[in-house]
């Protein structure tokens, strides 16, 4: 029997522990998960697409079912490229849904084969975006229990600790 692919794309800036935990979910249902890092430069993003993917893979931790890749055209596209069968994405708040149910609607309007399957994060972490934690942080918030290890470093790299936060 073939692989059964799964893409999980976004903008993952940077990752959270709300993002790992979707991935380890995925694992379970899926025999790869790729996770891709849309590259999108109208989006100002806080770290590179390179640091992006760093950080992903400093916090993955060689889970096997994992590998990471780079997008920057229509999600539909890259699924396509790389064999998956579905698009994850982690469902947390109401909020969430209206983007969410427009952009599932699309991509299958873009490409009828490939379906969107969403799950859910552990209500510890339904708070979580990579927006907050970033504003948390830049503010002077503790941001250690909401994102890998790796990350909370990169954060204090890139805001030093020398009041210009
Ligand atoms: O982590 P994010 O920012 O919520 O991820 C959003 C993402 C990357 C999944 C979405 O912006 C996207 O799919 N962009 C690629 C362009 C595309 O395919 N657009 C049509 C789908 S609506």
């Amino acid at each position: 029997m073939s692989e059964r692919i799964a893409l999980y794309p976004g903008s993952f800036d940077p990752m959270t522990r709300g993002h790992l935990d979707i991935l380890e979910r995925a694992c379970l249902i899926f025999d790869r998960v790729v996770v891709a890092v849309l590259e999108n430069p109208s989006k100002s993003p806080l770290f590179t697409t390179e640091e992006r993917v760093e950080l992903i893979r400093a916090s993955i931790d060689g889970d096997g079912c994992v590998e990471v890749g780079t997008f920057a055209g229509l999600t539909v596209d890259y699924a396509r490229q790389v064999g998956a069968v579905a698009i994850v994405r982690g469902l947390r708040v109401t909020s969430d849904f209206e983007n969410e149910f427009q952009m599932t609607l699309m991509n299958r309007r873009l490409n009828p084969d490939i379906h969107t399957v969403f799950l859910m994060t552990s209500f510890s972490n339904v708070f979580i975006s990579s927006s907050i934690i970033k504003e948390v942080f830049r503010l002077g918030g503790t941001i250690d229990d909401a994102v890998p290890p790796a990350c909370a470093e990169a954060l204090r790299r890139k805001y030093p600790t020398d009041g210009q936060r």
